[in-house]
């Protein structure tokens, strides 16, 4: 498995319209985009910083995992997203080592990435994101 880089930090927030000025305009971070993401129940609103980006995640409805998050725990960090060359090999090469995942089969996320998440039990208690850019 290769790992590229950091891709992004998702941050859980109470409110996009709230929370986003900051990273918008006070960090003048470029914008990327805002999606909503019905399958993950989040709209994902991305900023790039050139050297990995900021993802600010606000819950479709208290239901939603971002919205249990935001219940148990607060806004905050949510998880590390690492960037993959293959995702499939990745996948493969986490269940050869009995690492949990939160569903076994990539799917796909915010920008069109394939993604897949490895439970925070398996990782020293963080959520991570592996992901693999959609090919051109
Ligand atoms: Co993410």
């Amino acid at each position: 498995m290769k790992i590229i880089g950091i891709e992004h930090i998702g941050i859980a927030v109470n409110s996009l319209d709230q929370d986003a000025p900051f990273w918008k305009h006070i960090l003048g971070i470029e914008h990327r985009g805002t999606e909503a993401v019905e399958r993950q129940g989040v709209t994902t609103d991305i900023y790039d910083t050139g050297q990995g980006k900021i993802e600010l995640l606000e819950a479709l409805g208290e239901q939603s995992p971002v919205g249990k998050f935001l219940e148990n725990r607060g806004p905050g960090v949510h998880h590390i997203c690492l960037e993959v060359e293959n995702i499939y090999t990745a996948i493969d090469e986490m269940q050869a080592n009995g690492i949990q995942l939160v569903t076994p089969e990539p799917s796909v996320g915010a920008e069109g990435f394939l993604v897949v998440f490895i439970h925070p039990k398996s990782t020293g208690g963080v959520l991570v994101e592996l992901s693999q850019k959609p090919s051109k």
